[in-house]
């Protein structure tokens, strides 16, 4: 255990209790606009939704970055989400996990949690999962290792101190391992997977802690055909079970996992529908080729 990962957990141990606090003390357990009980880590989606964005906006020294963003994600849902570069992709990602703070709008993950009411790693803590483009595994340590760390980092830090997987993490380890397609792997060195097996491994320490919602930023940048292929694979076995927000450039890979696609441009949705629909979109074909 490195004094790193003694701070990770403390930290996520008392995001967890603070949200408890927040919960108990600002609402009664209620939230007050809707009058539903809110469970820290429950997420209400009575209505529909996993993900709701209204009308949020971001300006960079005066440079609005995201503009009146209004989207939703339906539970289980895989959403496509493609645009030209700075259309406000990743910065999206940043105020859906608390990394940015927009200056206006709503933001809620189910019905009832408001999510710029609390913290990136309380936000983490509440099953909302991300992915960058880079991967960071631990490189020195085994598949089975990375996996088991993503366990601890999970039950925080006194429950880690004394870690023993029980047969529950252990048989959700044995299924992640599947999943990822890591299985004949366990015992390697992180460092010395493919950069795919690497993007598997991480998105498997994603998973470890049981997110409900992933975001995940171009997965499959600098991947083999093959390894892109079977990253839509996983990607169609994981929708269902968690909703999925994945911003990607490949096309063919998008058109292998797409249901509905988003098409940011400058900061707001400007259309949304199939891959078909939207390639065949005035505006959008405007946008790809006026650049
Ligand atoms: N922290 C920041 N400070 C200043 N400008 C930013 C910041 N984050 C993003 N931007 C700007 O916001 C715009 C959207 O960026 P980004 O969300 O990274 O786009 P995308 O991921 O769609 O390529 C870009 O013009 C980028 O330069
Ligand atoms: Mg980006």
């Amino acid at each position: 255990m490195t004094p790193d990962l003694m701070e990770e957990g403390a930290r996520r141990a008392s995001a967890y209790a603070r949200m408890a606090a927040k919960d108990r003390t600002e609402s009664g357990g209620r939230h007050a606009a809707t009058g539903r009980p809110v469970v820290p880590g429950e997420v209400d989606v009575a209505h529909g939704r996993i993900l709701y964005l209204e009308d949020v906006s971001v300006s960079f020294d005066g440079f609005r970055a995201i503009n009146k963003l209004s989207l939703d994600i339906a539970p289980g849902e895989l959403r496509c989400i493609i645009g030209p570069n700075g259309a406000g992709k990743t910065t999206m990602m940043d105020i859906i996990t608390g990394k940015t703070r927009p200056d206006a709008g709503t933001v809620f993950f189910g019905s009832t949690i408001d999510l710029l009411r609390y913290k990136e790693a309380e936000i983490a803590q509440m099953g909302i999962g991300r992915k960058f483009q880079k991967p960071t595994v631990f490189e020195q340590l085994t598949v089975y290792e990375n996996l088991e760390l993503a366990l601890k980092t999970d039950k925080g830090v006194r429950a880690s101190m004394f870690f023993q997987p029980d047969s529950a993490d252990s048989d959700r380890l044995a299924e992640v391992l599947r999943t990822i397609q890591l299985a004949d792997s366990v015992n390697r060195l992180a460092g010395t997977l493919s950069h795919g097996q690497k993007q598997w491994l991480e998105i498997g320490m994603l998973l470890m802690q049981d997110p409900k919602l992933l975001l995940l930023d171009e997965p499959v940048a600098g991947m083999t055909d093959e390894e892109t292929a079977r990253t839509a694979e996983l990607f169609l076995t994981l929708k269902g079970q968690h909703s999925l927000m994945v911003v990607e450039h490949d096309m063919s890979f998008i058109q292998a996992i797409s249901e509905k696609v988003t098409v940011l441009h400058e900061g707001s949705v400007l259309a949304e529908g199939t891959l078909e629909q939207v390639q065949n979109d005035e505006r959008v074909i405007e946008v790809y080729l006026g650049r």
